[in-house]
């Protein structure tokens, strides 16, 4: 059973207009009172969840659960917690200063969803909008589509009262960007089998050089809560595959994929190759195990499975003939128990973030393969 003190536990229980009044601190107080509901209330994200804080004193776990347990609408706070990512320079992964694409523009993809009003929106290939959750949301709350792409969504985010910048390229990622074109522009074209090899050679090296962190090349941030009365909701929102061809559209902004979310189920949600989630629909293959009965450890162990199963091409496969890419997972049920897995964890080291009434916390993801993408 979740334990909140007797305010927090009022404040959970109604309305955000109370919110105003929130105590300031929502971790390790004496518990007084138990929630009628047997849901824990939980925020799981990917590690850059607790990794960046913007400048301000929270990062996006501690952030999105803080606002959740005081009355907020568990979609807003997840957002609230992954704007600080997609704000934060540092993190180029995801929003302003995320990698750009092969021709030097930052595009972004981002979806939402809404478990207990079953309603979602996303954004693809998003240029000049710092904040592509946001949009999402707006696409959501004011439209009756769930997806706006390219230049459409950048007029519709204008049309929404988002400001729109000509460039979201910071000092660093534009560096990393001519370094990248300088390496590989001859390349870019080449037959595909030889193009894989020799891209995947430069990569290599602007990672051992410092050019590029590995967990940012196809980077992303997925954040997902429930709240004690058992909301659930989610957001993924991304700069997507690092380099990509102008117009790429990853697994972010793609329902069942990047997302997914069932009100009375659970949330998962992805980072790493969208491609290869793509293919399997993990997020909903995800949600689908947990309502047959699973963990979200082993109904994420199952699609992670299903996406090895479905990696066949040599181009994808280590000389051990296993897939020589990660996929993340980032899982949690409507009673609050929830999971990170990757298809592999790096020495046992992939993590991610969590924040519950015991505080915000790394934790270790749970792998499919020992071994690495070597
Ligand atoms: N998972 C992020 C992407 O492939 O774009």
């Amino acid at each position: 059973m979740a334990r909140l003190n007797r305010r927090e536990f009022v404040l959970t229980g109604t309305a955000a207009g109370l919110a105003a009044a929130a105590p300031t601190t929502v971790f390790g107080q004496a518990p007084a009172v138990t929630t009628r509901s047997s849901t824990k209330p939980v925020v799981v994200s990917s590690a850059n969840g607790h990794q960046y804080k913007n400048g301000g004193p929270v990062t996006a776990v501690e952030k999105a659960f803080s606002t959740m347990v005081r009355g907020g609408d568990v979609l807003d706070a997840l957002i609230a917690g992954v704007n600080i990512v997609e704000l934060d320079p540092e993190d180029t992964s995801v929003g302003y200063g995320g990698l750009p694409n092969a021709d030097g523009v930052v595009q972004l993809d981002a979806s939402c969803m809404h478990g207990p009003r079953k309603r979602a929106g996303a954004v693809a290939a998003l240029e000049g909008v710092r904040t592509p959750s946001l949009v999402a949301q707006k696409v959501m709350d004011y439209t009756d589509h769930h997806l706006i792409v390219g230049a459409d969504a950048q007029r519709f985010a204008r049309n929404m009262g988002f400001t729109i910048e000509s460039d979201l390229n910071t000092e660093r990622s534009r560096k990393a960007w001519l370094e990248w074109k300088r390496r590989t522009d001859s390349l870019h074209y080449l037959d595909p089998d030889k193009r894989e090899a020799a891209m995947r050679q430069v990569d290599r090296e602007m990672m051992a050089e410092g050019y590029i962190d590995p967990n940012h090349y196809y980077g992303t941030i997925n954040c997902n809560g429930v709240n004690a009365k058992g909301e659930i909701c989610g957001v993924t929102t991304t700069s997507g595959l690092a380099w990509k061809i102008p117009g790429r559209v990853g697994d972010s902004p793609i329902l069942g994929a990047g997302l997914y979310v069932d009100g009375a189920v659970g949330a998962a949600g992805s980072t790493g190759r969208g491609e290869a989630n793509l293919y399997g629909l993990c997020s909903f293959l995800i949600v689908e195990g947990m309502r047959r009965g699973l963990h979200p450890k082993d109904a994420g162990l199952e699609a992670l499975k299903r996406i090895q199963a479905n990696t066949t091409e040599k181009r994808l496969l280590t000389p051990k003939g296993t897939p020589n890419f990660n996929v993340n997972f980032y899982i949690l049920n409507a009673k609050g128990d929830y999971a990170g897995v990757a298809i592999y964890s790096a020495d046992r080291k992939q993590q991610f973030a969590v924040c519950d009434e015991k505080g915000p916390r790394l934790e270790l993801s749970e792998p499919l393969l020992e071994g690495s993408t070597d």
